[in-house]
């Protein structure tokens, strides 16, 4: 039986931190379902919600993006998936019914994922943010915020459409560079086999495209995670600063470089993405709301670099139906192997956790790993 009510992380303010407070368990809408949550993810957008205020516009509001766990109820008209089904979900338009850091919570039937057997509900839990920034940023159309409009690998004629093209992603190591591919100081190594889970979408959707060599960024320590991810040279961002970035990816390729994922988008290392670009190349930026340092959101330069600035969410109007397309192919994806979930690291106490979780981002403590948080595991 389902209760009335349940434990939820409240934002009460703009800016507060979240606290652990009790509200009514909602009940799906049309073409909904209601999801009782068993892991939930965090990002760094969840440090920037409750220290800078970010995105959240009513108050209170449950917070969280990334989310698994079973589907409870169904909304009138909710097709293709039923109750006890495992799914994966992203709440990301910070209504509270839909956030992710609560016992249950509301989905739209078409753009949650059931999860396949070979993945528990808490690397399940790792996908949904990580992968729409990469996804939406790589393959969804050009806009204000918006991607670089390739052709995703899950439609007809999309896997490896761009083979033998080189690629650079920075940050190899970050939940949103991992779902591509990078370099190791032009050393090409065999991934060890012991990684079982991994990060970068960015790195793993390129890899399937079939961009190579991909190159990418990150600490020495990350390197083979990273090239686990797909990349086939990792550079070391702290013995190669991003003003040199250019000479270490000219001694790995003198090709061009038309496709550029700068998960770390810092001012420097937007700078160098944008100098090594190629003309008529793409360039994809994570500042969100930021404005980013180089070109134009949405616009060609004069030698036709694209600049798109994405925003990691499926759910807003003018990414639903690429995210429903997204949400129809994952299952098979992650069940393949071709996509893989990061690597986990679960924090004690359950959504009371999150607090301290989150701090680890502000800082800078979160290296090569999600964090994951077991709502069961609740005071
Ligand atoms: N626009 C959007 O919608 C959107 C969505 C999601 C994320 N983001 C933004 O994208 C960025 C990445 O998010 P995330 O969730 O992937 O973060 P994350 O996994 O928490 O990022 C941590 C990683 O960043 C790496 N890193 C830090 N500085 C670096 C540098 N200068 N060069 C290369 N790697 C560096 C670290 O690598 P090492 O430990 O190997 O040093 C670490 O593994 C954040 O700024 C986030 O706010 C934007």
């Amino acid at each position: 039986m389902t209760p009335t009510t349940q434990k939820a992380l409240l934002v009460v303010s703009k800016g507060a931190n979240f606290v652990l407070a009790t509200r009514p368990v909602p009940k799906p809408g049309p073409r909904q379902v209601l999801i009782k949550v068993e892991s939930v993810a965090l990002n760094p957008l969840d440090w920037a919600v409750t220290t800078r205020g970010l995105l959240m516009k009513s108050f209170p509001s449950v917070g969280g993006s990334d989310g698994a766990g079973t589907i409870e109820g169904l909304g009138e008209g909710a097709t293709g998936v039923q109750k006890g089904d495992r799914v994966l979900f992203q709440c990301l338009d910070y209504t509270s019914d839909r956030g992710a850091f609560q016992q249950y919570a509301i989905a739209d039937a078409h753009r949650i994922s059931k999860i396949p057997s070979n993945l528990s509900f808490d690397e399940a839990a790792t996908v949904p943010l990580g992968l729409a920034t990469a996804a939406v940023g790589l393959y969804a159309p050009k806009a204000p915020m918006g991607g670089a409009a390739l052709t995703p690998p899950w439609v007809e004629g999309g896997k490896d459409k761009y083979k033998d093209q080189p690629a650079l992603v920075t940050g190899g190591s970050s939940s949103v560079g991992q779902f591509g591919e990078v370099t190791c100081s032009l050393m090409s190594h065999k991934a060890p086999t012991h990684i079982q889970s991994l990060n970068s979408p960015a790195i793993q959707l390129l890899k399937l495209s079939g961009f190579n060599p991909i190159i990418s960024t990150s600490s020495a320590r990350n390197f083979d995670y990273v090239r686990v991810a797909g990349a086939t040279h990792v550079i070391d961002y702290h013995t190669t600063p991003y003003a040199s970035l250019r000479a270490a990816v000219e001694k790995i390729t003198s090709a061009p470089i038309p496709v550029i994922y700068d998960a770390i988008s810092s001012e420097d290392s937007q700078r160098a993405c944008w100098d090594i670009l190629a003309p008529n190349g793409a360039i994809v930026v994570t500042t969100g709301m930021r404005q980013p340092v180089v070109g134009k959101p949405g616009e060609d330069a004069e030698d036709g670099k694209h600049l798109a600035r994405v925003y990691g969410s499926v759910d807003i109007v003018k990414d639903v139906e690429f995210g429903n397309q997204l949400h129809a192919s994952l299952t098979g994806l992650l069940e393949s192997g071709a996509l893989k979930p990061n690597k986990v690291e679960i924090l004690s106490n359950g959504l009371a956790g999150v607090l301290d979780g989150v701090a680890r981002f502000g800082r800078g403590e979160v290296s090569g790993v999600k964090l994951v948080a077991h709502v069961d595991a609740t005071p």
